[in-house]
């Protein structure tokens, strides 16, 4: 598949604000000082390809992935990209997610990214701090102009609708979770519920870390469209009306593929296909994490 093809679907926050529905994760970016050029060349490549949405995390590497996205970001800005074009999406830590610790937290986060803003910051996932408590330190990061969405991962529809009903939860704009073809639970109760809300599901590990790359059953669809298997992967992720997809991938043939597989359009016969090689759940799972 052609890697200069145009950009692909787009999923829309509560706000209206539309944006890419496939981005671009950094988890295990930052953990080594002597890949860190290596790592923001291939962060700058995704920028020129036309990547805009980048996922990252206070805890990526300690700190380690934000600098290294911060880096790559602060060059292609000062290119003259637009700053409101890039889509920057960060998370805390539970044990950080007091209304204090979002401050600390956010504000070192800001510095490693080199931002004045994230666009989306997260609860990583539920710890055992009151959501209430969260809830009032994202406020303030709104105040302050230090984020302008919040949202939260790995969260169910239990404490989704817990989250709602805390004052200022209804303002929850995303929920990033585990969904990929082995990990379907999230069709039953979760995506149809986020939909309802408008609320985007991002999808973290769609290639299941790497692990669908060679998967026989995708192999068969991929041939058909002269595609590889992960590109069938992502295609099927992304054709979820509502899903941001955000596979990472660490050089410029990966970074190409996945950016094509926008363009991959599934037939009812693959589908059907994948369907039976990779079944949905007949009853209500837990919620699969990484
Ligand atoms: N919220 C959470 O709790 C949570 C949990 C997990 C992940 N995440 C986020 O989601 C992002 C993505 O998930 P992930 O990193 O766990 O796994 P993933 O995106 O499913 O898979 C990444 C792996 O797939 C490989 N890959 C990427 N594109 C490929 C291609 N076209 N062909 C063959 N192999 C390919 C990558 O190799 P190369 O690096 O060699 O390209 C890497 O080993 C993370 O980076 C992170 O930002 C969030």
């Amino acid at each position: 598949m052609d890697a200069q093809a145009a950009a692909g679907p787009e999923v829309t926050f509560p706000s209206g604000e539309e944006r890419p529905a496939l981005g671009l994760g950094t988890w295990r970016l930052g953990e080594d000082a002597a890949r860190r050029a290596a790592e923001v060349r291939t962060l700058r490549l995704a920028l020129d390809i036309g990547y805009r949405v980048f996922d990252t995390a206070e805890m990526y590497g300690d700190g380690g992935a934000e600098a290294v996205l911060g880096e790559a970001l602060a060059d292609a800005l000062r290119g003259g990209l637009p700053r409101e074009q890039v889509f920057v999406v960060s998370k805390v830590l539970p044990h950080h997610a007091s209304e204090e610790g979002v401050l600390a937290a956010c504000e070192r986060s800001l510095r490693a990214l080199r931002l004045d803003h994230i666009d989306l910051y997260l609860l990583h996932w539920r710890g055992g701090l009151p959501l209430a408590d969260t809830v009032r330190g994202f406020e303030a990061l709104l105040r302050r102009g230090w984020i302008r969405l919040w949202g939260v991962s790995n969260v169910d529809v239990a404490d989704l609708r817990e989250l709602a009903a805390v004052p200022g939860g209804k303002a929850c704009a995303a929920n990033q979770v585990y969904f990929s073809l082995t990990q379907r639970g999230v069709e039953r109760d979760l995506l149809p519920w986020q939909r309802v809300q408008q609320m985007p599901l991002m999808a973290y590990s769609p290639l299941d870390q790497g692990e669908l790359a060679d998967h026989p059953a995708l192999r068969e669809v991929a041939a058909r469209h002269q595609a590889t298997p992960s590109q069938v992967a992502l295609a099927w992720v992304l054709r979820h009306p509502g899903v941001m997809a955000i596979p990472k991938a660490g050089n410029a043939v990966h970074l190409r593929h996945n950016w094509t597989a926008q363009q991959l359009v599934l037939g009812d016969e693959d589908l059907a296909l994948l369907d039976r090689r990779f079944p949905a759940p007949r009853g209500p799972v837990p919620l699969a994490m990484r």
